[in-house]
């Protein structure tokens, strides 16, 4: 049914939708995460009739990661996560990045497409320059690899490369899809209409803060882990910054990070019931508690399979080279098509 918002009518309600997501590789999944990219995502996959594609991007990686232990493990705990939460590996593809060459492939074609100084724009880049210039280095680009550069490139041949229509992702990324479309439609007016231009789809609740109150990121060494023993997710919630009201004082639940993550996690009711105790003047170890039983309790189950996965990395590979023939089925007569199109084939 078409339906209008802010004067566009969207109609493509009952067409089918290609959902995209990546996670990079760096560290261990957690509750941003979780709420931001992956149960979004997952959420999304059991619509019938969607497509789904989910992977680990784990080239990426090696953009803020240079060391081969730690690359590896988080591989194995993030596929491990996206499996423990429900994801299904028959339902989705479910694949890793560097399993698919023609991703690198396509990664060329585009930066040949690509205008430098759109690039130049790219938050990450910006914020890196920002910070040396600050520092007083006499080079703005001290440090910066290419591969921080080009991220947005890669990022976009992640997702052309699949014909994504809906890209799930946090406020953060939104740049980067913009730089998706951009690039993909250069490529189209140059070579003809072969690249699907993919369109954001930024969850309400995308960004959790973290204990500190900023968003939660493995950069800011704020976050709580997913899959931590219940002992740890207790103690890192514990951990959560928050003002020195004392208990029988009424709260605010604005700008409150214990309440926002219990929000994440709450039926509307259960937010309600919640809110009311801020009113009421709940102490913050009590709502601290609150939170903890409440995400505890949807994770428990979980967290038992992540560690059962966690524990047998063969079956995983398994079903990742699984995902990988099922995406190269796809990406390889693709990219032929592609490479034609740019007036290189065989
Ligand atoms: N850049 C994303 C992040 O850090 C991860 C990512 C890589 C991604 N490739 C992608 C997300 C393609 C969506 C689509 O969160």
């Amino acid at each position: 049914m078409p339906s209008s918002e802010g004067g566009v009518t969207i109609s493509n309600m009952s067409t089918k939708q290609t959902y995209l997501t990546g996670i990079t590789t760096t560290g261990t999944p957690h509750l941003g995460n979780y709420v931001g990219a992956i149960r979004p995502a997952i959420q999304a996959s059991e619509v019938p009739g969607n497509e789904s594609f989910f992977f680990l991007a784990d080239y990426h990686a090696l953009i803020k990661c240079q060391e081969p232990d730690l690359v590896r493990q988080s591989r194995q705990e993030i596929a491990a996560t996206w499996l423990a939460t429900g994801l299904d590996p028959e339902k989705v593809t479910f694949y890793r990045q560097s399993d698919i060459p023609e991703i690198m492939e396509l990664t060329w074609i585009l930066t040949c497409m690509a205008a430098k100084g759109l690039l130049n724009r790219a938050h990450a880049y910006k914020a890196s320059v920002q910070a040396n210039e600050e520092s007083g280095s006499a080079d703005p680009d001290k440090g910066i690899t290419m591969g921080l550069f080009n991220y947005p490139v890669l990022m976009s041949a992640d997702i052309l490369m699949f014909k994504a229509t809906k890209v799930p992702v946090g406020k953060d990324q939104v740049q980067h899809l913009e730089m998706a479309r951009d690039i993909a439609q250069r490529f189209n007016h140059h070579y003809g209409e072969l690249l699907v231009l993919p369109e954001v789809v930024v969850s309400e609740q995308a960004v959790l803060s973290g204990l500190d109150g900023r968003k939660m990121s493995k950069s800011y060494g704020n976050t709580i882990p997913l899959f931590e023993t219940e002992k740890k997710l207790r103690k890192g919630i514990m951990k959560i910054k928050t003002n020195s009201q004392e208990p029988g004082e009424p709260k605010e639940t604005a700008d409150n990070t214990v309440f926002e993550i219990y929000k994440a996690f709450a039926t509307p009711e259960q937010t309600e019931a919640f809110a009311a105790a801020y009113a009421d003047g709940i102490g913050w170890g009590d709502a601290k508690q609150q939170l903890f039983e409440l995400i505890n309790g949807q994770l428990a189950q979980a967290r038992e399979r992540y560690n059962e996965l966690m524990a047998k990395p063969d079956e995983v590979e398994a079903i990742l080279q699984h995902g990988a023939e099922k995406a190269r089925a796809l990406s390889v007569p693709y990219l032929k098509s592609l490479r034609e199109a740019v007036g290189i084939s065989s």
